[in-house]
């Protein structure tokens, strides 16, 4: 079936004012296909300035982590309610620099990816191993964890995207192989089909994510099972607009 192609800009813990005007201005001026979807993950102060400034409707705007719950004495959290206030309509989840530097569990990204669902927010939902995992060839048993988790409490499954990030990839400059990259995300298509059923998983968009960049984006064109990219650092760049057209 075809997938409509995705492509995620997560800036992290990165931009100014400045920059991120920057970055919306170069995509409202890009010639953007009309069958790419966008979504945009500034930091949360600049959720607000991105929604204001961000002209193409292909654009949607998104927070980098949610809190479980709506409000209250949670000091620090972000709620799927204030994300949707600023004109959200996306939240990460699961991302592994929350995994592994702030130490959130499988059921506590399960937990908020179903809050940000039933809140009404759509979800990015970041899966990967580390390059230990790897190499002790665990990789599927890994991702197939961290899915379960989310598929034990949430059965519909229309409003997430699986983003495949292998932590040995992020931010190296080494990216997955483009048939690497299709062997996984082929793996976690087959589990999603056991846990959510095989027409939910056909579904399902599943990005790569790990030093995707302008120059090899093109490279995962023919890969069946990669429906886009979830980018970092190149997302901050202008080859980002790239990255939404390598699939003309
Ligand atoms: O969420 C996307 C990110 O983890 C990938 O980072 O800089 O390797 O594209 P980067």
């Amino acid at each position: 079936m075809a997938r409509t192609f995705f492509v995620g800009g997560n800036f992290k813990m990165n931009g100014s004012v400045e920059s991120v005007k920057q970055i919306i201005d170069n995509l409202n001026k890009a010639d953007l296909p009309s069958n790419v979807e966008v979504v945009i993950a500034p930091p949360a102060p600049y959720l607000g300035l991105a929604v204001a400034t961000s002209k193409q409707k292909t654009v949607s705007v998104g927070a980098q982590n949610v809190f479980d719950k709506a409000s209250g004495a949670y000091t620090g959290e972000i709620s799927p309610d204030q994300v949707k206030d600023l004109g959200g309509k996306w939240t990460l989840t699961g991302h592994s620099e929350r995994r592994t530097i702030i130490k959130e569990s499988d059921e506590f990204i399960a937990s908020k990816t179903k809050f940000a669902l039933d809140q009404g927010l759509s979800v990015i939902l970041c899966i990967g191993e580390t390059l230990e995992e790897r190499k002790a060839d665990v990789t599927l048993d890994v991702c197939a964890r961290q899915l379960d988790a989310v598929s034990k409490i949430v059965s519909d499954w229309t409003n997430i995207v699986v983003a495949y990030e292998p932590v040995w990839a992020i931010g190296t400059g080494l990216a997955a192989t483009p048939d690497d990259a299709q062997e996984t995300h082929k793996g976690i298509r087959a589990h999603l089909a056991k846990s959510i059923g095989q027409d939910q998983a056909e579904k399902v968009r599943i990005l790569y994510g790990g030093s995707a960049n302008g120059k090899n984006a093109p490279d995962f064109k023919d890969k069946a099972d990669v429906d886009g990219f979830l980018v970092g650092g190149a997302s901050l760049k202008p080859e980002f607009i790239d990255i939404i057209k390598s699939r003309l």
